[in-house]
């Protein structure tokens, strides 16, 4: 049995429990939350019966064998270095920290305590991103040449996700005193690890960041809105091919839309996770001249939970890794010193 222990335990976390309750051989064992309400809430829900109010608690206790970090980003850092140290395994939420540097030390600490580290990039629970992945990295495109991503969020115009003016999980996304990067933080490092993961590295890039006037003063209580809420980055991938990759929350008509279009010389693919997370669409050979898209099955992959379980039971490490999660950091940090 893995015993699992769960710090932080609002929105994603319920996800999270949802998950590990579905994986032979995992058991929840406890709940860690500052706010001991909604630690005991969800302890309640998920059948937990260990509750904590703080990590140094939780690792007193010390009947566990890993975690899964869903604080939010500020807390990532500093709330997971211990628990390496005490020889714990971590899957933690993204952005892996708030800057790249964080991020490294979070990698070298894992590595250095010999654990099972992933960051929880939960867009390659999708099967048609390894599938793009192994046509890019077999050549059956011929050399890319130009790739466009896109993740669009429309939650600061419609309230299909609830109210972002009255609740905390909103407002701390849309404050940098509060740990936000933004969209770029949010979504932008999906979309990043998205377009990268096939294509390979970013070697240089320009960003745009925006944040545009949520509310009259651009204050909600003790949230300053200042964090970016529409990104563009022009990008330059280390094999040669230009990127477009952009990021709003402001996509009216777009609930959460993930895409991925990747041209090269000898085919094309594309991904919408609004249609298909397990399919994708390519033209190439005899298809190319007439521009027709061919449907692409991509078959099953394991989620993240279960990569980070199966991790932890062979011993050893699924991608992607805290090395993984601190070299999206990077570019996180590229961005916002170029925009
Ligand atoms: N991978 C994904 O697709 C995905 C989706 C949603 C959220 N997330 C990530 O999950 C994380 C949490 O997001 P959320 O929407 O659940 O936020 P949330 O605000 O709903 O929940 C965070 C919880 O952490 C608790 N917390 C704060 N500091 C803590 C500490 N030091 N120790 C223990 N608990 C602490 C808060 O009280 C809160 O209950 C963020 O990093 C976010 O980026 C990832």
């Amino acid at each position: 049995m893995i015993r699992m222990a769960i710090v932080g335990t609002g929105g994603m976390a319920h996800r999270h429990a949802e998950e590990y309750s579905r994986i032979e051989g995992v058991e929840l064992v406890a709940a860690c939350d500052v706010r001991e309400d909604v630690a005991q809430a969800f302890a309640e829900k998920h059948r937990i019966p260990n509750v904590f109010t703080e990590v140094e608690a939780l690792l007193d206790f010390g009947a566990f064998d890993a975690v899964s970090n869903v604080t939010p980003d500020r807390f990532h850092s500093v709330t997971t270095l211990p628990l390496l140290q005490a020889g714990k395994h971590v899957l933690c939420e993204k952005p892996l920290a708030e800057n790249h540097a964080d991020a490294l030390r979070m990698a070298e600490a894992a590595q250095a305590a010999g654990v099972v580290h992933l960051v929880n990039f939960s867009y390659r629970n999708a099967s048609a991103i390894h599938k793009a992945y192994e046509l890019v990295q077999s050549g059956q495109l011929g050399t890319v040449m130009h790739v466009e991503a896109s993740y669009l969020q429309s939650w600061l115009v419609s309230k299909a996700w609830g109210d972002w003016k009255t609740e905390d999980k909103w407002l701390w996304r849309l404050s940098t005193q509060h740990g936000s990067k933004g969209t770029l933080g949010d979504i932008g490092v999906h979309i990043l690890d998205f377009a990268t993961y096939p294509v390979g590295p970013i070697e240089e890039l320009s960003c745009s960041l925006k944040t545009f006037p949520e509310v009259k003063g651009t204050q909600i209580g003790e949230y300053p809105l200042d964090a970016n809420d529409s990104m563009v980055i022009s990008a330059r991938f280390a094999n040669g091919a230009l990127g477009a990759i952009h990021a709003t929350r402001w996509a009216t008509g777009h609930h959460n839309t993930v895409a991925l279009r990747i041209f090269g010389s000898q085919g094309s693919l594309r991904i919408n996770l609004d249609q298909s997370l397990t399919s994708l669409e390519w033209c190439t050979g005899e298809n190319i001249d007439s521009g027709t898209w061919e449907s692409l099955d991509c078959g099953a992959t394991p989620n993240m939970y279960q990569r980070f379980i199966t991790s932890i039971q062979t011993g050893v490490s699924d991608q992607p890794d805290f090395f993984r999660g601190a070299e999206i950091q990077k570019l996180l940090d590229d961005c916002e010193r170029f925009a």
